[in-house]
């Protein structure tokens, strides 16, 4: 087997989130260094506990955990319990596990790992607002040729937005961290609404994941239950886009996607398209592009690939 790919990964959970974790969390491919938590979905105060609830499910209490931001760069946090529920993991009961945070915070955490990192080594899984990735970046610019790749959830270009007609909720929070990230120079794999929305839960594939007899398929049938009611309602599908396990599917198996660079920036000024993410799909500028946009998807691979990577799980 190859070696494992060194991995940082930054999360608000989320319930979608918590099944990109369970993917990640038992998978031999990668070699986690640390989880970090910012707000988005919920308070960081809430996404620091379920980084440390899923970890202590996937009984992976070896992985450091990390509080990073509070809130983004330069606005005012926006969180989405209307979508996630109040304790953004809505489907399993809290608990206060015996796992803790490690005292350092995420973005240092991030720095001191690049610091230690061989240049292009450094993977960076980012599946809420970019405001932790973003401050390593602008705090320690001279670390960026430590980063191998940075693979997010985030944008929407033919999708439309989701929390505003031309946002997605994760580039919306903190349109300034997007545009630091964008700006970086390393390779981005970006999978935005236009692909995640190709992958909208089912009643089938739920009740497939239920019948994976471990504790962590049951929690993840469980948050899917609720998390599929809101999107259920907003779109009149049977589920819920499953947006985070993109990244950690698209790392696992990457013919499972299709994917175009692409010249991407984002609306950091204007209130009415703020987080607009105006990916040149057909390369109408001449702007260089700067990151790897997802388009498309084989649907019935990546729940397979979900559930086999479920049922690995003893407990
Ligand atoms: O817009 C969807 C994204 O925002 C997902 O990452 C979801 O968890 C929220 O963070
Ligand atoms: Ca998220």
């Amino acid at each position: 087997m190859r070696q494992a790919l060194p991995v940082i990964i930054d999360c608000d959970p989320g319930q979608d989130d918590a099944l990109m974790l369970f993917m990640a969390l038992n998978a031999p491919e990668f070699d986690i260094k640390g989880i970090t938590a910012v707000a988005g979905n919920v308070p960081l105060s809430a996404t620091a506990l379920n980084i440390r609830i899923l970890a202590d499910i996937c009984n992976r209490v070896d992985v450091p955990l990390f509080a990073g931001a509070a809130q983004p760069i330069s606005r005012k946090l926006v969180t989405a319990e209307y979508v996630h529920g109040k304790t953004g993991i809505d489907g399993v009961d809290l608990y206060e596990p015996e796992v803790k945070l490690q005292e350092q915070s995420g973005v240092d955490f991030i720095i001191q790992t690049l610091t230690q990192a061989a240049d292009n080594e450094m993977t960076i899984v980012a599946t809420g607002p970019l405001t932790n990735v973003a401050l390593a970046i602008k705090q320690a610019p001279e670390l960026v040729p430590k980063i191998k790749q940075i693979v997010l959830m985030g944008g929407a270009m033919f999708e439309g937005g989701n929390i505003t007609p031309s946002a997605e909720f994760n580039i919306y929070v903190d349109p300034e961290a997007c545009q630091i990230v964008l700006g970086c120079e390393r390779p981005i794999y970006m999978f935005g609404l236009d692909v995640t929305h190709k992958v909208m839960s089912s009643t089938d594939r739920v009740a497939a994941i239920r019948k994976i007899d471990n504790n962590v398929a049951r929690a993840a049938a469980d948050m899917l239950d609720f998390f599929d009611r809101y999107d259920a309602l907003k779109y009149g599908s049977e589920g819920a886009p499953l947006h985070d396990p993109c990244t950690i599917a698209f790392l696992l198996k990457p013919e499972l996607f299709k994917m175009k660079a692409c010249a991407c920036q984002v609306e950091t000024h204007s209130e009415l398209t703020r987080g607009h993410t105006a990916v040149d799909f057909w390369h109408v500028t001449d702007k260089e592009p700067n990151i790897h946009w997802a388009y498309d998807v084989d649907r019935e691979g990546f729940f397979d690939l979900l559930e086999q990577r479920l049922a690995l799980y003893e407990n």
